[in-house]
């Protein structure tokens, strides 16, 4: 489904579509977007954390084997890479008959992924597909049809399946855009050859990070995210002027969000290799000249 509403809207479209005669919602808390997820779910149902790696700061995901499921959950519901903190599921989970749910707003498309193991996955377009404005939905047919009363028809996904997303106008100028990415994709070569060239590119920066004494990345080496790399410098003093240098030379956006601190390097599909090269080069001066 195109949709509309991003994926913050799709927090409270998906628990109004497939909550049904359900009560209850399982969540694993893996960091920031987990969380907005859950605040926005509870308006509709009893929200239960079935894991959680609050505790260690959200470094890692929760060994499958700890998650405490309810096996009469509506869905369990997972971000499938945290944004923010740089945490990525490297795995599908099985979590047996319950749908499973997936945020993969930020690393869609990065690489292939069994969509059939999946009840339902949503993502704004805005990191791998194209603009902002565009909310992609894949939904197992089985699960529509289910929609509160009060859920708006724009937001029923059945409605918009019966009307090829086009119930209401259409975010055309988005999905045109996002057509002209998915052949770009296949012209590489499509997600096998996305991957390859995303490990590749992710590589390059954490073997400097883990050779780094002054550079640091906390994530645990099984979550790491491929898109989204946070990094500390030994001297949070120092970040201001790490920041000036790279705008200097056309890095920006290296800041990290403010709950983690730090840096962060998006580097979603469309960054190539030499981006990486480049950052990584103007570490290693900022390290020979600060460490
Ligand atoms: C994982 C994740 N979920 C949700 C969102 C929110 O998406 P939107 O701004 O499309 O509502 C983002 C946005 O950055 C995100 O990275």
């Amino acid at each position: 489904l195109f949709m509309q509403g991003g994926a913050i809207g799709e927090n409270a479209i998906v628990p109004m579509n497939l909550l049904g005669a359900k009560t209850s919602i399982d969540f694993i808390n893996t960091g920031e977007w987990s969380k907005k997820s859950m605040k926005e779910a509870k308006r509709y149902a009893k929200v239960n954390v079935a894991a959680s790696d609050e505790a260690n700061g959200f470094t890692g995901i929760p060994a499958r084997n700890t998650w405490k499921l309810d096996a009469d959950a509506a869905y369990v519901h997972i971000c499938s890479n945290e944004t923010i903190g740089g945490v990525e599921y490297h795995f599908t989970p099985d979590v047996g008959a319950v749908p499973l749910v997936a945020d993969m707003s930020s690393n869609i498309l990065s690489r292939p992924v069994d969509v059939a193991r999946y009840g339902l996955i949503y993502g704004g377009a805005q990191k791998n597909i194209g603009p902002a404005g565009l909310t992609i939905v894949i939904v197992r047919d089985d699960l529509l049809g289910h929609a509160m009363p009060l859920c708006p028809s724009a937001f029923n996904y059945a409605e918009q399946a019966e009307n090829d997303s086009m119930l209401n106008t259409p975010p055309t100028y988005g999905i045109y855009i996002a057509g002209l990415v998915f052949n770009w994709i296949k012209a590489q070569g499509g997600l096998v050859a996305m991957e390859a060239h995303n490990r590749a590119k992710a590589a390059v920066l954490y073997d400097y990070l883990d050779e780094s004494r002054f550079f640091s990345n906390p994530i645990a080496r099984d979550a790491r995210s491929l898109m989204n790399v946070p990094f500390k410098l030994k001297d949070a003093n120092l970040d201001a002027e790490f920041l000036k240098g790279a705008q200097a030379r056309g890095m920006v956006q290296l800041k990290g969000h403010r709950s983690v601190g730090g840096m962060r390097a998006s580097i979603y599909n469309a960054m190539p290799v030499e981006g990486v090269k480049a950052l990584v080069a103007y570490m290693k001066e900022f390290e020979v000249r600060h460490g």
